[in-house]
């Protein structure tokens, strides 16, 4: 029956730039689409989830630039990185590829090409504000200076942070570039732009067709009421991305080639496993289509990229799905707080699924912000998930394993029970597919509720100790397990790990499309626990160590331990404690660059890459080991928050480790492929 074939279901998550870490903002976005898209398979359909680093621009350009590295290196660690990281989270992309990639210059040349082709690309001449020391046209985020209003000194070129104004950069008063604050000059270059007004009776039947949120809809219909304009597509070089056919020195903006990044990534991936392609691309097929996306992108992926798509005769998505943003404890991310968390602190702090269980008992199919309180994460994991759902399971699973050989009775005492948790799935199914996650938790909580409720109610740990009562404790313990088993089903979207867990324990796969059958005479395996309280000093730990390195260090340059102690001290060094350990940031870091010392003889000083924490200036006493040149490229574990010191030659930020008796002999590290600068040394 049509009603019950599987939908092909394609999904996407927005790309993350390739210049930083991922952050538990990103996470939100990852984990909400992910959850959507294992409930869509769990109900049977073909869901596929392709993601990719979105890889281009100026600023990748010139982050690549400070770390002296070339911008194909620094997005190539980046996306390792990306990758490690959403797989900490559990996060399960059929496919995460780049935006800098063969199959995204193909298909962006070729989209470009047929805009071009139906009349939809304008050329004109544009005046912008140019960095005549980089020689480069600066985008208004590179300009700063002081605001025309409240007159801060160093803000940014739209908009003022002191007093909210929003100009053009022309108004800010003694106007630098950001990047190497010499004064901008206007200069003229011609741009291409894709011609938006033309598409505004498409785009407005878009916005009234419910494929959009009402709330994003609503926001969009200010731009058409406005008046659409023309988009400027195309930067000047130097830039990195791909560059325009047909035109010289001008390279796509990096918001062209950035959605279309979505079809690249699945191209690749159906070139890979043979998945079927153009069904998912050519207009009036069964395909399905989602993005999803934090309420910041919505202009492109709700006006840009449907126009393109349009005239490019592509398939339009079927729905555009937008989040709020993540807020931490009420507030805005702040590092100064500890709250600008990477998605990589938490994991060395974390479980991924507690965070994964409270985005989804917070997230709703609208687009407010999601707040991340870490007093009631704790409390509402600890209460929800260990204290109710798996309480459920290990209550019973000793009385099975010591009375009943963790067999399960021959058969299900309360039916009735039973059919209302299986009944229940309806609704949360229906509450999954509207993306209204916390409506779903609840009503799985209050099943959990129920469950407990029963158990209590029964007390089979009173019944255990009573004569003839053997039968009824059996019946009890295997109802919990039966309602147990219901309820993981329905997490299995939020907790895969708990979920695989779960089905060890209970052999079975937990299947929703198979509840109807209770498990009757089963033996489970021995029960092992499933997840375990969060203790909030992890949380305190992962807050502590998202604080700036300036903030934690005091207290470790107090003690013995960053004093620097010559070789004949070795053998009396005092034992440290593990805390004071702990502190220490080691890290891997690649020499990028390393010079002579003018008038020292043992020092040279070396340029470190360190990734994500940027790039080093440290002095070390290697010369006598090493020609400068040879060290280029070569790996080192540096202390990464040590505090800088001033030398007689210069400011130290940070130190290098090296092993060796010395002279000719101090070894450094061979480059890795395992490796990445930055990357934590254990
Ligand atoms: N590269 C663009 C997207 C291109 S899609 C063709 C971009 N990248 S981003 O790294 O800045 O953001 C990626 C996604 O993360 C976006 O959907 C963005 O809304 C989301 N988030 C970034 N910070 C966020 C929060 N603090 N909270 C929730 N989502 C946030 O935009
Ligand atoms: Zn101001």
């Amino acid at each position: 029956m049509a009603a019950n074939a599987p939908r092909k279901i394609l999904v996407t998550s927005a790309l993350p730039y390739a210049n930083g870490p991922l952050h538990l903002g990103h996470m939100l976005e990852q984990v909400q689409t992910d959850i959507w898209v294992r409930f869509q398979r769990s109900r049977g359909h073909d869901c596929l989830y392709v993601c990719a680093d979105d890889a281009h621009g100026t600023a990748i350009m010139l982050a690549a630039e400070k770390l002296g590295i070339s911008p194909e290196q620094h997005i190539e660690s980046m996306r390792e990185r990306h990758i490690h990281d959403s797989s900490g989270f559990l996060i399960d992309f059929a496919n995460f590829y780049s935006t800098h990639t063969e199959e995204n210059r193909k298909w962006s040349e070729d989209i470009y090409g047929r805009l071009k082709a139906n009349n939809h690309i304008a050329s004109r001449t544009i005046t912008q504000a140019f960095d005549p020391e980089k020689e480069l046209f600066l985008a208004d985020r590179f300009i700063k200076g002081t605001c025309p209003r409240c007159k801060a000194e160093d803000q940014y070129g739209d908009n003022c942070e002191s007093c909210g104004a929003t100009y053009s950069p022309s108004d800010l008063i003694d106007p630098v570039s950001a990047i190497s604050g010499a004064t901008p000059v206007d200069k003229e270059s011609k741009h291409l732009f894709f011609k938006l007004p033309e598409f505004e009776a498409m785009l407005k039947q878009w916005l009234d067709s419910d494929t959009l949120q009402p709330q994003v809809a609503n926001k969009l219909r200010e731009w058409t009421d406005a008046g659409l304009q023309e988009w400027d597509i195309s930067r000047d070089a130097p830039y990195f991305g791909f560059e325009i056919p047909g035109e010289s020195g001008k390279y796509f903006y990096v918001w062209l080639d950035a959605p279309i990044g979505y079809i690249a990534s699945f191209d690749n991936y159906c070139q890979r496993t043979g998945h079927n392609f153009d069904e998912y691309i050519e207009p009036g097929g069964d395909t399905e289509l989602y993005h999803f996306i934090g309420k910041d992108i919505i202009n492109f992926h709700g006006l840009f990229w449907p126009a393109m798509l349009h005239s490019a005769g592509l398939r339009t998505p079927t729905a555009i799905f937008a989040h709020g943003f993540l807020t931490v404890n009420g507030t805005k991310m702040s590092k100064s707080r500890g709250t600008f968390i990477n998605a990589s602190t938490y994991l060395e702090h974390l479980d991924a699924e507690y965070l994964r269980y409270y985005y989804a008992a917070k997230l709703s199919n609208s687009v407010d912000d999601i707040d991340l309180n870490t007093d009631d994460f704790i409390q509402r994991v600890n209460s929800d998930v260990v204290g109710k759902v798996v309480n459920i399971a290990s209550r019973c699973a000793g009385f099975l394993r010591k009375g009943f050989d963790n067999t399960l009775s021959p058969e299900c005492a309360e039916p009735q029970l039973l059919a209302d948790f299986i009944a229940a799935g309806d609704n949360i199914a229906a509450l999954y597919e509207q993306r209204e996650f916390n409506k779903a938790i609840r009503e799985i909580i209050a099943l959990a509720d129920r469950a407990n409720q029963y158990i209590d109610d029964k007390k089979p740990w009173v019944l255990v100790k009573e004569e003839g009562q053997k039968a009824e404790v059996h019946a009890v313990c295997s109802v919990g397990i039966n309602l147990f088993r219901v309820l993981m089903t329905y997490l299995k979207p939020v907790l895969p790990a708990m979920a695989a867990k779960s089905e060890a324990f209970l052999n079975i796969s937990l299947d929703w499309t198979a509840l109807e059958s209770p498990l009757v005479n089963h033996t489970l395996s021995k029960f092992k626990p499933l997840i375990q309280r969060i203790d909030p000093k992890q949380v305190e730990a992962m807050v502590d160590a998202s604080k700036p390195a300036e903030q934690n260090t005091p207290t470790a340059a107090q003690r013995p331990v960053t004093q620097t102690k010559s070789d004949d001290d070795m053998q009396q060094a005092e034992t440290i404690e593990f805390d004071d350990f702990a502190k220490v940031d080691l890290r891997i870091a690649k020499i990028t660059a390393a010079d002579h010392v003018e008038g020292a003889d043992k020092l040279l000083q070396l340029t470190l890459d360190l990734g994500e924490l940027g790039s080093r200036q440290v002095f070390a006493g290697i010369k006598s080991a090493y020609q400068p040149e040879d060290l280029v490229g070569k790996h080192t574990v540096v202390v990464a928050n040590l505090a800088p010191r001033k030398m007689r030659f210069g400011v130290s930020e940070g130190m290098v480790l090296a092993a060796g008796p010395g002279g000719e002999n101090i070894y450094l590290l061979e480059p890795h492929d395992g490796a990445t600068p930055g990357m934590k040394v254990k």
